[in-house]
């Protein structure tokens, strides 16, 4: 096969999406545009790809690591331009340069792959992805001679009325024969409306040049849209975000209500998982089969187990187990291993923590920093006192341990296997293996004393 290399521009500065982050690292659904783009590229086979970067490089390159090699464009003189900054990696080679935005996260494989394969059986300089769109507003316009060939592109701040009537743009998308778009690029001017030196402006010199000039259309028009302002991106994020429902639906997964359900990209969801209204799942969140998430739930770069249940409440960073049930009204925190058929009930709260199997922490306690074992039951109010004020310690609850309500347990301490801590105890020191513990005050009852106070009143 011909040597296959991309080009994604990523240099932009955005301005017309009034922002401090750079454009193509704003989101779509979880994850930034520019690596919906790489990841899409990635799929075809690709020998070399190159990302063009500019203000803002660090962040890009810190978000896409190893997946791509950069070329830095210091000032953004155009999108032709910004394909010239790989000159030096690119010129002298034999193949077909793939050139896509950063901005135009809903391109899938499938459509570049068929765009290489139109360019390369034609034998073509240049084939460019166009779409029919109803609203052009914004593209470049697909200008074609008599016969129906493309002669070149026209941007929308250059066009005249007559062409501004027509609805095929350029999506940005293009495959050129390498050594042809180097020696065009040379040609290039910034003669126009935003003195910018324009890729598409290659066209028009390969087509004077005489070499052939091709388009590819694609009808799926929503996997075009270039991102420029806010409006699109919220369209953009609408479309993938019934794009990634409907391919967990696919997979098997019960979405009862998908108006009210966010899934992010990147996430995993095992068959026969119900999702309920008002649940969103972040990226990176691995979910089992046969679960059951929400209603009004957040996970958040979790892996949760199969047959787990997690109802109104927020999971993050955290692994956990199978028969697992979480909530109503839980918060699980960051580092947090929950192992299988554990409970958490109402209004508890765990930080960096471990419970064992089948350990129970049904209503309004803290657990933050302990490892607790196997079936430990943490009653009602129990608290780890972790905090001193400047230092984080842990606690560690043994298997069978019993912790009665309202007890403090105040860290580092360790409460040995089957101990059990009365309620209402504030406990300073370790508490050895079945041994009960009481560390509170006696009670003390005054005969009629009530009696009395009532007299004083
Ligand atoms: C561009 C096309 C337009 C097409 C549309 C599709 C040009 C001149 N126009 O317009 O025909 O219909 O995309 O979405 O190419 N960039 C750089 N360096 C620069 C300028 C831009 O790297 O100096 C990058 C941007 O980060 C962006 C991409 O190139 O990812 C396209 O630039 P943008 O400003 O979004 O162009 P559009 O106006 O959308
Ligand atoms: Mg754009």
């Amino acid at each position: 096969m011909m040597n296959r290399f991309a080009i994604v521009l990523a240099a932009g500065k955005g301005t017309r999406m009034k922002s401090t982050l750079y454009k193509v690292l704003h989101p779509v659904c979880g994850k930034p545009m520019v690596e919906h783009v790489v990841d899409q590229v990635s799929k075809v086979a690709i020998n070399e790809m190159y990302t063009i970067v500019g203000h803002g490089a660090e962040d890009v390159q810190t978000y896409l690591g190893d997946r791509s090699q950069y070329c830095l464009q210091e000032e953004q003189l155009g999108t032709g331009h910004a394909v010239q900054q790989a000159k030096d990696f690119l010129s002298r080679k034999e193949g077909t340069t793939l050139v896509v935005c950063g901005d135009t996260p809903l391109l899938t494989s499938e459509t570049l792959e068929a765009l290489l394969q139109t360019h390369e059986a034609a034998g073509a300089a240049v084939t460019v992805l166009t779409t029919h769109e109803e609203d052009p507003t914004g593209y470049g316009r697909i200008v074609r001679d008599d016969q129906g060939h493309v002669s070149r592109i026209v941007e929308q701040k250059d066009a005249t009325e007559d062409v501004l009537r027509i609805c095929e743009v350029n999506t940005g998308t293009y495959c050129f024969d390498n050594k042809k778009l180097f020696e065009a690029l040379e040609e290039i001017k910034n003669n126009n409306a935003q003195g910018e030196y324009y890729l598409p402006d290659c066209i028009e010199i390969m087509k004077a040049n005489g070499d052939q000039v091709a388009a590819y259309a694609t009808s799926n028009r929503f996997e075009t849209i270039g991102v420029n302002d806010r409006v699109a991106l919220s369209k953009a994020s609408l479309t993938m975000k019934e794009r990634i429902l409907t391919h967990h639906m696919r997979q098997g997964v019960t979405v009862v209500d998908p108006q009210s359900t966010f899934i992010e990209a990147d996430v995993e969801i095992g068959s026969d998982t119900v999702l309920e209204p008002g649940t969103t799942i972040r990226k990176g969140t691995i979910i089992g089969s046969s679960a059951t998430i929400g209603p009004n739930t957040e996970l958040v770069r979790c892996s949760i187990g199969n047959n787990t249940t997690v109802r109104q409440s927020v999971v993050y960073d955290s692994t956990v187990g199978n028969g697992v049930q979480i909530g109503p009204f839980a918060h699980v925190r960051p580092d947090s291993f929950i192992e299988n058929d554990v409970k958490i009930g109402n209004f508890v709260e765990v930080k960096k923590s471990r419970l064992g199997a089948r350990s129970k922490a049904s209503h309004l306690s803290y657990i933050g920093d302990a490892d607790i074992g196997e079936d430990v039951n943490y009653s009602c109010g129990a608290i780890t006192v972790n905090y001193d004020g400047k230092n984080k310690a842990r606690t560690i609850i043994e298997d069978g341990a019993f912790i009665g309500c309202n007890a403090n347990l105040l860290a580092p301490v360790t409460i040995g296997k089957e101990a059990f801590v009365a309620a209402g105890s504030t406990i300073t020191d370790d508490v050895p293996g079945k041994a009960l513990t009481i560390a509170r005050a006696r009670q003390v009852n005054k005969e009629n004393y009530a009696e009395k106070l009532n007299h004083k009143k």
